[in-house]
């Protein structure tokens, strides 16, 4: 074997974006609204026609999105979640929409999303029935992905109810060959892991090369002991699941509830900062309509954001844990670090937390320059490894920061790049 050939065989090994399923999507992790954490399976329009799930409910969000700058911010899907199909399939097989709650159907409402610069998503299941017991798509992927390219969606949550465990892996890649064979581009979010841990460990290489984000764990509630749980868990699996994470897919730990009664304000910021760490998907599961300007601030944070959209496309982990805190940290573009403090102690006030002792602090080896992102944006300028820079951490909040190494050559100062 000639040397270059030896090179490009080990840089294919090393780099996992070859082994993401090719369609060329979901470069960096997926952002925009989904349905379900906010407004479960509420069908009931004669009483509730504003919560219920309806046509009206995904135009109203997609105007939002385009008036308050969340598209601007770079959201760009507004997702449907289950219990938007009618209980029976057309005289062709085809799933359709309920009459009553959708009436121009689904292509209409793809069209009027798209006319707003938005994209809009849809969901099934691989099994008999999704989990709320609408049709599954067993026994009609082929129909169905066709269906969903004939009515110009942009994007498939496929859940996995209702199927023995087994034939998982195989209703999964089926749907995605069948996606793939529409010819239309259509983002593919599966939950093969999560209906598979309880069995085996999943085989993240296959699910890499077929979905462009999949959820590992439990359903995101509207408490912070969900958000904890969801972090430990990530942070336990960390060694199978960081590795299969980088641009075309995304480990999801499930959507963004921020904005809604829950959380409170440190712990939503808790949560914006450690899903950009994590490069998951930020999918807001809330009401546009009417959220409070923190949150919204919050969820449109470009500094946040751009650590979740970083082009290196590297998940970050859990570094360190002790005395209550946890450290998280994620490589960025051009040597850059981001770094989360979170302090799990819930009482008393804010805490200090020693920064310079963070694993990746060795980037400041001479010198780096800090920007602290939240609780509050502050440039905390150049530091060296020896800083006695202390964060003030409240109690279930998050210090985020970036750290931009500075190489002094020449007497000039660069930054040293390898990505
Ligand atoms: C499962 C999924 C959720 C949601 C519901 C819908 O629980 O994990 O995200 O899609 O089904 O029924």
């Amino acid at each position: 074997m000639s040397k270059m050939l030896l090179l490009l065989v080990l840089l294919s090994l090393l780099n996992p974006a070859v082994e993401a399923l090719d369609n060329g999507l979901a470069l960096k992790p997926t952002m925009g609204w989904l349905h379900w954490e906010r407004f479960m399976c509420n069908t009931d329009c004669d009483t509730d026609p504003d919560n219920c799930i309806s046509e009206r409910l995904y135009m109203q969000m997609a105007d939002m999105m385009v008036k308050d700058g969340w598209r601007e911010a770079g959201y760009e899907y507004v997702c449907i979640d289950d219990c938007w199909p009618s209980h029976e399939r057309d005289a062709q097989g085809r799933l359709q929409a309920d009459p009553k709650r959708f009436p121009g159907g689904i292509k209409k409402l793809a069209d009027y999303v798209h006319s707003k610069g938005l994209k809009l998503g849809i969901y099934a299941d691989v099994g008999e029935k999704t989990c709320a017991g609408y049709p599954g798509s067993l026994g009609y992927y082929e129909t169905d992905a066709q269906t969903f390219a004939d009515w110009d969606v942009d994007l498939l949550k496929f859940d996995g109810c209702n199927l023995k465990w087994t034939l998982l892996g195989d209703g999964y890649i089926k749907m995605s060959k069948a996606l793939n064979k529409t010819g239309r581009s259509i983002l593919y979010s599966c939950e093969w892991p999560l209906y598979e841990w309880p069995f085996q460990t999943p085989n993240y290489t296959a699910i890499r090369e077929t979905c462009n984000h999949w959820r590992n764990f439990n359903d995101v509630f509207d408490s912070w002991i969900s958000i904890k749980s969801i972090l430990d868990w990530t942070a336990s699996h960390q060694d199978s699941i960081v590795p299969s994470a980088g641009p075309g897919g995304w480990n999801d730990p499930d959507m963004l509830v921020i904005g809604n009664f829950g959380l409170s304000h440190d712990q939503q910021e808790s949560q914006m900062a450690l899903w950009a760490i994590m490069a998951a998907p930020l999918l807001m599961s809330n009401d546009l309509r009417d959220i409070c300007p923190r949150s919204k601030e919050l969820l449109q944070n470009r500094r946040i954001i751009e650590i979740s959209q970083d082009p290196l496309g590297k998940q970050g982990y859990r570094s360190a844990k002790g005395n209550n805190f946890e450290v998280w940290e994620r490589p960025l573009s051009k040597n850059r670090l981001a770094v989360a403090v979170l302090n799990l102690q819930e009482i008393g006030g804010p805490r200090g937390f020693a920064i310079s002792g963070v694993a990746g602090w060795k980037v400041c080896d001479p010198q780096c320059n800090v920007t602290l992102i939240l609780p509050q944006y502050k440039e905390m300028g150049v530091q060296t490894k020896e800083s006695k820079l202390i964060l003030k951490v409240n109690p279930s909040g998050t210090a985020l920061l970036t750290v931009t190494p500075i190489s002094k050559d020449f007497g000039r100062i660069h930054w040293k790049d390898t990505d």
